[in-house]
């Protein structure tokens, strides 16, 4: 649709989570003259980040190393992790956990001052910083947003986001947004910037239950497949194995009992109230997390249940209270008290590892356009990300963006450089989803597309959507029909990789094509749009 407005910026950050607010922060540090505008779909403390418990995984104890973290990670990954990516993650990891901490967040503190580490699954050393026991997203975030609020970095919120504007050279010139409720840049309008990068986080919301909240839809993606990018590893999404059970029925955001009580000693037990965790994997219940949600899995399919439990009475009270603040309460409230009680837990989606497609720089493949966070595929997740690792690759992306596009903009502005063009107008018509389909989308892939899948349900998924895509209803314009679009879009490609992988590794477990095949699946599946979807 043609924008109303245009507001003009040197750099976009689209989203709100660690990875935006920390690339706006990183930026303006580098180049106060600019100007920064970050544009964030709900409020700018909404978003995935405040969710986050467990915590970041640095390297900080003296009997750590960048090469065990480095390990960890490539093992977690199955074989699909870009070695040099993983490299400058756990290498820039603890300088861009300190550049954190100088901005303002407070972490975890043991008696003499020291960052308290804990332990996730697939670490095998303590490396995870915490804040305010298991609600560490919710510091950081608070951090984040206070330090932008106190700098000259602008914002516009409800502002989601529609598509790419670029120059008659193809590199990014800007986005087209839908904002509602912001005085004179109500309706749609665009953001002309040379420089345009993707924070916008996940999209678990494709899925019926999912630790992501309600504004994970994948638009990121969506854009970046409507401009043209490469996506990469859309199959692998990691389903977190201890999603407290809310009975079969529950759908949307569902809360999150972190690894990190597992961490701290907790198991998993079927309801005779058997572990089975010592069997399958020699770190047991804190195996990697693909190995933790099959294993769960296979018990629920043995047994006939619903669901497992965590076994984490033997914490006491206290330790509840003050460890585990945030899950303690939330258990509570469902009537669970988790120091008599048993939790009740399944796995639900949580993290997409795969994304926008990026080198080490954050660069696309679309010039001008950056990805960072959730929403990107560094090479640093592989086949299943390492616990905590999420909002430690955001972090230290965030920083290699920010250097980046100040690079970039100096050498434009150089005798002889490139300067970014003017945005050509983009007329085609919306083709909106009706947003009465996003539970039907969110059923189909749920049945079909989540922990277990097979030819025959993928396929059923696939022609499910289709026949969603092609249901002829006139959808008004509105940030619902945009984002149901969205999850459509970012379904189908879900769908086309994971049908496209025919093997199970990591996150990715088929039950046609049970066994991991090196010979022939040791690469990626990069997926792009088609003018039918995908
Ligand atoms: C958790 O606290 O279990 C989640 C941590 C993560 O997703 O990395």
């Amino acid at each position: 649709p043609a924008p109303g407005w245009t507001v003009q910026a040197d750099v976009v950050v689209v989203g709100s989570g660690i990875a935006g607010l920390t690339l706006a922060l990183r930026y303006a540090d580098l180049d106060p003259e600019a100007k920064v505008l970050v544009v964030t779909k709900d409020v700018l403390s909404a978003g995935s980040t405040r969710w986050a418990q467990g915590g970041i995984a640095a390297v900080l104890d003296p009997g750590d190393t960048p090469a065990e973290h480095l390990s960890d990670t490539l093992i977690a990954g199955v074989g699909l992790c870009d070695e040099e990516a993983v490299r400058v993650l756990v290498t820039e990891g603890p300088d861009a956990l300190r550049g954190l901490i100088a901005a303002g967040a407070r972490f975890d503190t043991d008696d003499s001052g020291e960052l308290q580490l804990t332990r996730e699954g697939g670490h095998r050393r303590n490396r995870i910083v915490h804040a305010g026991g298991d609600a560490t997203g919710a510091e950081v975030q608070r951090a984040l947003v206070q330090a932008v609020r106190e700098s000259a970095i602008e914002v516009i919120e409800h502002a989601l986001v529609l598509d790419l504007l670029k120059d008659a050279g193809g590199r990014a010139a800007g986005v087209t947004l839908h904002v509602m409720g912001e005085g004179e840049r109500d309706g749609v309008g665009a953001v002309t910037a040379g420089s345009v990068v993707l924070a916008t986080g996940g999209m678990g919301q494709v899925y019926a239950a999912t630790t992501n909240p309600v504004v994970s839809t994948g638009d990121g993606v969506a854009l970046a497949l409507r401009a043209g990018a490469v996506v990469r590893d859309l199959e692998f999404v990691q389903f977190h194995p201890t999603v407290l059970w809310l009975g079969e029925d529950s759908t949307g955001q569902q809360p999150l009992i972190s690894e990190a009580v597992r961490g701290e000693g907790a198991v998993l037990v079927d309801a005779d109230g058997t572990g089975f965790m010592k069997d399958v994997h020699e770190l047991a219940d804190l195996a990697p997390r693909d190995v933790v949600a099959k294993a769960i899995m296979r018990r629920m399919r043995e047994t006939g249940a619903d669901h497992m439990y965590l076994d984490a009475r033997h914490f006491g009270e206290e330790k509840w209270r003050t460890r585990f603040p945030t899950i303690h309460a939330v258990c509570l409230e469902y009537g669970i008290d988790p120091v008599t009680d048993l939790i009740p837990v399944a796995p639900a989606a949580h993290y997409a590892s795969g994304g926008v497609r990026t080198d080490l720089h954050g660069r696309t493949s679309v010039p001008g356009l950056y990805a960072c966070g959730e929403v990107a595929c560094t090479g640093v997740h592989g086949a299943n990300r390492l616990a905590s690792n999420s909002l430690l690759e955001g972090l230290v992306f965030a920083g290699r963006i920010a250097a980046d596009i100040h690079r970039a903009r100096r050498a434009a502005s150089g005798e002889g450089g490139t300067r970014p063009g003017e945005p050509v107008p983009d007329d085609r018509p919306a083709g909106l989803i009706d947003p009465r389909a996003r539970a039907r989308i969110q059923g189909h892939m749920s049945r079909g597309a989540s922990v277990l899948r097979s030819e025959e349900s993928l396929s059923e998924v696939a022609r499910a959507l289709l026949n969603v895509r092609w249901t002829p209803v006139a959808v008004e314009p509105c940030t619902e029909s945009w984002e149901t679009t969205n999850l459509l879009t970012v379904a189908s490609a879900l769908v086309a990789a994971a049908r496209g992988r025919r093997e199970t590794r990591g996150s990715h477990w088929r039950e046609d094509f049970s066994e991991r095949n090196d010979a022939w699946w040791l690469g990626h599946l990069d997926v792009t749009l088609t003018a039918e979807g995908t």
